[in-house]
């Protein structure tokens, strides 16, 4: 498959979920320890060999913008202060000159309407898309497990990062139908958004990674609203699914659906209990705190 060199974020998500955080605030901006969502999930495409950040917002996720540029006055600052480290890590996490870009979703109509709106900057290429609502807990992390099983595949192959989920939960997420295995891999039969227990094809969710070839536009133009009244990404996978291949890739690595406040709680202690700087200290709070129950 051609490299895979884009990735489309879309965060112009509302957080209603979060409220009152993100009333002034982009949900992109909690922070899992101390790195905003936004940022552990660029991180997870810069290290998969994406060069080109496009990001999907909206109205009052400014911030967000902010946060990938300079900050001069800071730099200067920690500059003054001989905080030497942070100012290094400040600058080797900016992306390059030219490697974001940022278009708006006017309404929120969905999440396959959201990655059409990128259709102009993605071009005819084979492009990923990234939910920053989910964490993937790993090294490698879930996008380069995909763009390596990528490798293995034919030129319009799509691929779907999956995982297994509770029969219970399985009416949240897309879930998919699985064919024929080849190691991680395998041959995606069917694909249904937020099914009902009795309807879905199998427990193995959609965990808010995709690689898709750039035919999913045309496609996404014409999409008819589905589940929830929305523009369905996974409904326009179903179209192309007629004339390319699918599959799903069931990574290495904990998902956190930080778009739960569960969920997102969940992750904090994670990768909070996986940071050489804390753990020591935070693993010894955590148990005092559980004894006093
Ligand atoms: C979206 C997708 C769904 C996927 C989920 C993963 O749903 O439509 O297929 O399983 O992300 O988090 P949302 O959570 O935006 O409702």
């Amino acid at each position: 498959m051609k490299r895979i060199r884009k990735a489309i974020f879309p965060v112009a998500g509302l957080g209603t979920r979060f409220l009152p955080a993100t009333k002034a605030m982009p949900k992109e901006m909690l922070t899992v320890v101390d790195r905003p969502l936004i940022q552990h999930v660029v991180d997870e495409a810069r290290e998969a060999g994406i060069e080109h950040f496009i990001f999907v917002t909206g109205r009052n996720k400014g911030v967000i913008e902010d946060h990938f540029d300079r900050a001069y006055e800071l730099e200067a600052t920690l500059e003054a202060r001989n905080k030497t480290a942070e100012l290094e890590a400040l600058l080797r996490e900016l992306p390059g000159a030219g490697q974001t870009s940022f278009t708006r979703q006017q309404s929120p109509l969905g999440l396959g309407h959201a990655v059409w709106c990128a259709r102009d900057i993605v071009g005819d290429e084979p492009f990923a898309v990234v939910l920053p609502d989910v964490l993937v807990h790993n090294k490698p992390g879930c996008l380069a497990q995909m763009i390596e099983a990528a490798n293995k595949l034919g030129e319009k192959a799509n691929i779907i990062a999956v995982e297994e989920v509770p029969m219970e939960r399985v009416h949240m997420y897309g879930v998919v139908g699985v064919g024929e295995r080849n190691g991680k891999s395998f041959a995606i039969t069917e694909m249904v958004e937020k099914p009902p227990r009795e309807k879905a094809p199998s427990n193995l969710s959609i965990t808010g990674r995709y690689i898709l070839q750039p035919e999913i536009f045309k496609i996404l133009e014409t999409q008819p609203r589905g589940a929830g009244g929305e523009i369905q990404l996974t409904d326009g996978m179903v179209t192309l699914a007629k004339t390319q291949p699918f599959h799903g890739v069931e990574f290495e690595g904990r998902s956190h659906d930080c778009g739960s406040k569960i969920g997102f709680l969940v992750a904090n202690v994670a990768y909070g209990l996986a940071r050489d700087d804390i753990s020591v200290e935070f693993r010894a709070e955590i148990k005092a705190l559980l004894g006093e129950k």
